[in-house]
């Protein structure tokens, strides 16, 4: 069923990896490599509600609905977008998926491993996960200075937290980039970190 090839570029805001995630897509455009970015939270009506929690706080929404608002824009991702694309057999860049949501709301204390489980049920598996991370004192740095930013998703406990729960992910399908150097490093870290996946040389 899945002919394509599913990447997901993850890890907390400021690692630039949406940048990374459009330049890799331009390259792929450049090899004709027919490719889609995906990003999560979409633009649908779960999305939206996830914007509202973003924009105004968490308020009285209690973590449970939290997680079910991400995993509902999830399922309509993947019904609507995501296994289409791979059943087309392209190659499909997530910007965001359901590793965001076992750091994120892991984070809120929910166990990981079992928001990844519950996930996997119905979300394709990537054959790559890239986690862009920061060095930790830029990672500080940019946590501290959106300490007073737009959500109780960007407050500075939290997001410790949420790289930590980043950092302690392993499997096969999982790699790590420093974020460290400029995009043209960094982007090559990641076609070396994908080219097995592909049969022409990236
Ligand atoms: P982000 O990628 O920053 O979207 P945008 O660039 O459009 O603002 O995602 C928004 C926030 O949502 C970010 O702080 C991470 C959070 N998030 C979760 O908490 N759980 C999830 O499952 C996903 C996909 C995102």
């Amino acid at each position: 069923m899945n002919s394509g090839v599913l990447i997901a570029f993850e890890g907390i805001d400021g690692t630039g990896k949406s940048t990374q995630c459009r330049i890799f897509s331009e390259l792929l455009n450049k090899k004709k490599i027919t490719n889609q970015i995906f990003a999560e939270p979409t633009k649908g009506k779960w999305g939206m509600k996830i914007r509202q929690l973003l924009t105004e706080g968490r308020k009285e929404i209690s973590p449970e609905e939290e997680l079910e608002w991400f995993v509902n824009d999830r399922r309509e991702d993947v019904e609507n977008n995501i296994q289409p694309a791979l059943n087309a057999g392209k190659v499909v860049l997530m910007d965001r998926y359901y590793f965001s949501t076992a750091a994120y709301q892991g984070a809120l204390g929910f166990n990981p491993e079992q928001i990844k489980i519950d996930n996997e049920k119905f979300a394709p598996k990537p054959d790559r996960v890239l986690i862009f991370h920061n060095p930790p004192e830029k990672s500080l740095e940019r946590i501290e200075s959106s300490r007073d930013g737009k959500s109780a998703f960007e407050k500075t406990d939290y997001l410790i937290d949420v790289q930590n729960i980043f950092k302690s992910f392993t499997g096969s399908k999982i790699r790590f980039i420093s974020s460290e150097g400029s995009l043209k490093e960094v982007h090559k870290q990641v076609l070396i970190e994908v080219q097995d996946l592909f049969d022409q040389k990236l």
